[in-house]
């Protein structure tokens, strides 16, 4: 869609309902062509910045290998290695670096650096991680449901844990799609409020209900998908102990899943801890689709791409 171009991927909020399902269905079929060998290069020429200040495996491979798909070249930059490790201002970063490239990829720790690199470019900005949201991470979530489903709208999703970036994500696309979403956290583990808020007024055109609550039981009573994420994200690894305590009754296995519906499917962005978050028989077991998830990052993000840059 011609509107998409020039725009920031920075919080599935930012965007509508008819435009989110728009990146979606995008994404269903660029994956069709590359399956069926088809060359799709709108990007010939184009450089895509990809700026890492955190791990990942998944968010890394897939945007360089998707940006190359489509005809253009990614190039990873390590957050140690640029000035801003070093304190340049990241406001004269992103100048410096709209300069240079057609878009940035960012992973970082605060949103705000994010919305700071988005505010000082004249490339579109893509939000690859925060500590509060994770969009690329949701949008190839829904993707996979909906090939795995068929439908999303009316469906219901249980994220049983953390409130965190990827929750955060997963709800504000449940309340943009009509899919129900009910999560389970502990005490002070909670998800932001003000973003829970912001979800239940979008929620209000699309009739999804969102749902929080304490007993994993209550989320997952008749789910068609169950999601869990690590009890401890990164930069929260000296939390881990105190964090297994408090998540001790929150682990997704054969037990809680019984109350799910028949045919659910279990979900996890990955990386996970099998034995904390998820046992080993559900993130093995036959209802899992965590590599369909893993791939469809690869999709989504071309999507995202051929939009907006
Ligand atoms: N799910 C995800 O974003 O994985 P990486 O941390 O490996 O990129
Ligand atoms: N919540 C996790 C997701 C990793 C993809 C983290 O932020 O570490």
């Amino acid at each position: 869609a011609a509107s998409l171009k020039g725009r920031d991927f920075l919080m599935l909020l930012d965007y509508t309902p008819e435009e989110i399902r728009y990146l979606v269905d995008l994404a269903i079929d660029l994956k069709k062509k590359q399956k069926a060998g088809e060359v799709y290069q709108p990007l010939k020429g184009k450089t895509l910045g990809m700026i890492f200040e955190k791990s990942s495996t998944r968010t890394r491979v897939s945007f360089e290998v998707g940006i190359y798909q489509l005809g253009g070249q990614g190039l990873f930059l390590s957050g140690n290695d640029l000035q801003i490790g070093r304190g340049e201002p990241i406001l004269d970063t992103a100048q410096v670096l709209s300069r240079y490239l057609d878009g940035i990829m960012i992973r970082t720790f605060a949103h705000r650096t994010v919305v700071e690199l988005a505010r000082g470019a004249t490339v579109p900005v893509i939000n690859g991680l925060t500590d509060l949201s994770h969009p690329c991470q949701a949008l190839a979530d829904y993707q996979t449901i909906l090939e795995h489903k068929g439908r999303l709208e009316g469906l219901k999703l249980a994220y049983i844990g953390d409130g965190n970036n990827v929750v955060h994500s997963l709800m504000m696309g449940a309340a943009k799609l009509g899919v129900d979403i009910s999560i389970a956290t502990p005490e002070g583990y909670e998800p932001d409020p003000d973003l829970v808020k912001q979800s239940i007024d979008n929620a209000k055109e699309t009739g999804a209900r969102i749902h929080l609550c304490r007993d994993p039981k209550e989320a997952v009573a008749n789910a068609d998908v169950i999601y869990s994420d690590v009890w401890a994200s990164m930069g929260q690894e000296a939390e881990q102990k105190e964090r297994e305590l408090a998540f001790a009754n929150y682990q997704v296995n054969e037990e809680l899943a019984k109350y799910a519906k028949k045919d659910y499917l279990f979900m996890h962005c990955l990386p996970a801890h099998r034995g904390e978050e998820v046992s080993e028989g559900v993130i093995d077991g036959a209802n899992s689709i965590i590599f369909d998830q893993a791939e469809n990052r690869l999709h989504a993000q071309k999507a995202i791409m051929a939009a907006i840059m």
